[in-house]
């Protein structure tokens, strides 16, 4: 019988560990050395543990890899990369080739449309956007050129969820591959690979580290086919994630089940009392109900994570940073999955392509596992500076 989720996250890859040790060692190398030369050749060709240069990985990146893998619940390896947009490009690069098309979500996270918008135009490969919204409609939009559909749900900065199910269901009848960027929900709450996916990714830099301290990224994919390419490319691409990184990625995976629920608690309860305000349009938090998404959350998800956003109903980006820039509890800053609150104003970062751009602030929230009273307290004190320079 499989193992329960949360036993995976306590064991998986700590045989890895030597000598009694807990926890994997860090190592650090590039040069690896052999007694035979039967032995450099047996190592060189095992493409899932061969230890024989460092680019190729360690122990402790094949421990990370081969957690992850088994909580996404597909192919036994995963592919580590040196951060989650790294993630994306090796992915986009291992099936893509000139004159191919990409269907891109058009709510996907900013750095990943630049990719596609810079490096994949130059080489000849088209990105079309789509909605985040067009479900089993997705198949309207397959040309002979199609190649891959690509989903992040929810999207970045606006919160829309995707009907994975519909999509995959859609594309795998047209052989066209699917991947999806599941950073925001983690395998502990979604597991892409069971609705059909190919190839799913995380930015791990977020909550698989969880405490703000490495960036790193990595792949998993539902079996070997796809494996053994997305790791050529890594390695043609000289992708070589730190030891270090790695070890923190596993460490952060040891207590993602206990963070996640105090994510999920807090940012439950902050997204509740911020629908009940005065300046507040529109809540983003797809485990809220009466919110945008919460259907497709409810039907598939087995939890959320603690990044949301909101619309206001002020346009004075003046007002917003008022509000911002008193905060006591909350950081200013880009990133989100670390145990300490964050917010940021987004507005003039969305950039969308066939969907609508707010016409009003929007912020995003990292709620983090400081006390939610306390950040509650926090953004009310916010809010009454937002009124006053409004
Ligand atoms: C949804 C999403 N995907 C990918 C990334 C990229 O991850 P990294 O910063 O590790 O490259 C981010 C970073 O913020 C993200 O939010």
């Amino acid at each position: 019988m499989a193992k329960h989720i949360k036993t995976r996250l306590t064991e998986a890859g700590r045989q890895y560990a030597e000598h009694g040790i807990v926890n994997p060692a860090i190592y650090n190398a590039s040069t690896v050395t052999f007694e035979t030369v039967a032995a450099l050749e047996a190592a060189t060709q095992n493409p899932l543990d061969g230890v024989y240069y460092g680019r190729y990985g360690t122990p402790t990146v094949f421990a990370f890899e081969e957690a992850v893998a088994s909580l996404e619940g597909g192919f036994s390896r995963a592919v580590a990369t040196s951060s989650g947009l790294a993630a994306i490009a090796v992915t986009l690069l291992t099936y893509l080739k000139q004159g191919d098309e990409l269907l891109m979500v058009d709510t996907v996270y900013g750095p990943t449309r630049g990719f596609c918008d810079t490096v994949l135009a130059n080489m000849g490969i088209t990105t079309r956007y789509y909605d985040p919204d067009v479900g089993e409609g997705v198949s309207a939009l397959f040309s002979p050129q199609t190649r891959l559909v690509f989903m992040e749900s929810p999207g970045s900065l606006t919160f829309e969820m995707q009907d994975v199910k519909a999509i995959t269901a859609a594309a795998k009848a047209h052989n066209i591959i699917t991947v999806i960027d599941n950073t925001w929900a983690t395998p502990l709450f979604y597991r892409p690979i069971e609705h059909g996916v190919d190839v799913v990714i995380h930015a791990a830099t977020k909550y698989l580290v969880g405490h703000a301290d490495a960036m790193l990224g990595v792949i998993c994919c539902s079996d070997e086919s796809h494996f053994l390419p997305l790791k050529k490319t890594a390695i043609r691409l000289g992708n070589c994630p730190g030891s270090e990184a790695c070890y923190l990625g596993l460490r952060g995976l040891r207590t993602l089940s206990a963070r996640l629920q105090q994510h999920q608690q807090h940012a439950l309860e902050v997204a509740s009392w911020l629908q009940q305000q005065e300046a507040v349009a529109e809540v983003w938090y797809p485990a809220l109900a009466g919110t945008r998404g919460h259907e497709i959350w409810s039907r598939d998800y087995e939890g959320a994570t603690g990044l949301l956003g909101a619309r206001l109903h002020t346009n004075s980006k003046a007002a917003l940073a008022a509000m911002l820039d008193g905060l006591e509890h909350f950081g200013l800053g880009y990133s989100w999955g670390g145990y300490e609150s964050l917010a940021l104003p987004t507005l003039g970062g969305i950039q969308r392509s066939v969907t609508g751009v707010p016409a009003t602030q929007t912020l995003r929230l990292h709620i983090g596992l400081e006390s939610p009273q306390d950040l509650i307290e926090d953004l009310a004190a916010g809010f009454e500076r937002l009124a006053l320079s409004a």
